[in-house]
């Protein structure tokens, strides 16, 4: 159970995977959600389903113009966000014997530029909840979904894993500047989940967990108000234990890794 009653939340991604898994949790746990992504129809699906507390913004977080209306949408029908939650992402992988821009373009311009521009239209709103009521104790909160990826150079992952990188730095580092201020910043690091995202992959996914039950492992982990949410913990163990060894040996390893996955 999620303690969400009367909050009002934000998700982006939030037509399909994690993130619909995510915004489906909060609604039926009585929150008010504005539920983000290019899929309008799927969407609005949800919004039929929970025709009261959730609000389909169509966007395409790629693009300032469109971010901007996204912005002017939201801020009409709320003055404050208690919580945010940037999860919407791609993952393209790189054939190093074929090296091409274009999945480091596309990972990019959602994984970073995407997630910036979320940051644009929610800050402002995440600002405002401690000024809602008067109420001087009130924190809002600020989630962004990274990946297991971030802790080790992991195979054909050059794209993905750099976005998740990036993001890692970004937050951690709001967290440094932001430090006076009533907002809590959480970084989640999910292992294999399924989704269409990872429908696609080609290999096996060791210990991967359904949306739901990565999803549930999340929101326990956001009403802590945790720093960093890792799952699942036999991979956090093992990815953990190999990034805290030299650099040859992680390499070798993973080149192992690589291969089998070829
Ligand atoms: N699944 C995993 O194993 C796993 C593991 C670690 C981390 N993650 C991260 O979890 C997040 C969600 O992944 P998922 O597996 O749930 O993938 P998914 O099912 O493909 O969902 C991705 C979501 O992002 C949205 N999105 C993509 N491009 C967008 C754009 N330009 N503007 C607005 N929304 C956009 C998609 O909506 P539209 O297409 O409708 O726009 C969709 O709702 C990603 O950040 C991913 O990196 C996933």
């Amino acid at each position: 159970m999620t303690d969400s009653l009367n909050q009002t939340v934000l998700i982006t991604g939030a037509s399909s995977g994690i993130g619909l898994a995510l915004a489906r949790d909060y609604l039926i746990n009585g929150a008010r959600v504005f539920v983000l992504a290019r899929s309008q129809d799927k969407l609005n699906g949800l919004a039929r389903e929970f025709p009261a507390s959730c609000i389909p913004i169509p966007v395409d977080l790629t693009d300032k113009k469109s971010s901007q209306q996204a912005a002017d949408l939201i801020s009409a029908q709320t003055q404050h966000l208690d919580l945010a939650i940037l999860n919407a992402g791609t993952c393209e992988y790189v054939d190093v014997n074929h090296f091409r821009l274009e999945p480091f373009n596309k990972v990019m311009a959602i994984n970073w530029q995407g997630t910036l521009n979320s940051l644009t239209i929610c800050l402002p709103l995440l600002r405002n909840m401690n000024k809602k009521n008067d109420y001087a104790d009130q924190r809002s909160q600020l989630v962004v979904v990274s990946s297991m990826a971030s802790l080790l150079p992991m195979p054909r992952s050059q794209a993905y894993g750099a976005s998740k990188i990036a993001l890692e730095y970004l937050f951690n580092s709001l967290r440094v500047d932001m430090a006076q201020e009533p907002i809590d910043i959480t970084i989640i690091r999910p292992g294999f989940v399924k989704t269409p995202l990872t429908d696609r992959n080609d290999f096996a996914m060791p210990f991967a967990l359904s949306a739901e039950k990565a999803v549930s492992i999340m929101v326990k982990g956001i009403a802590a108000r945790k720093w960093i949410i890792q799952f699942p913990l036999p991979l956090v163990f093992i990815m953990r234990m190999l990034a805290f060894m030299p650099l040859k040996i992680q390499t070798w390893v993973l080149q192992k890794l690589s291969r089998a996955s070829h």
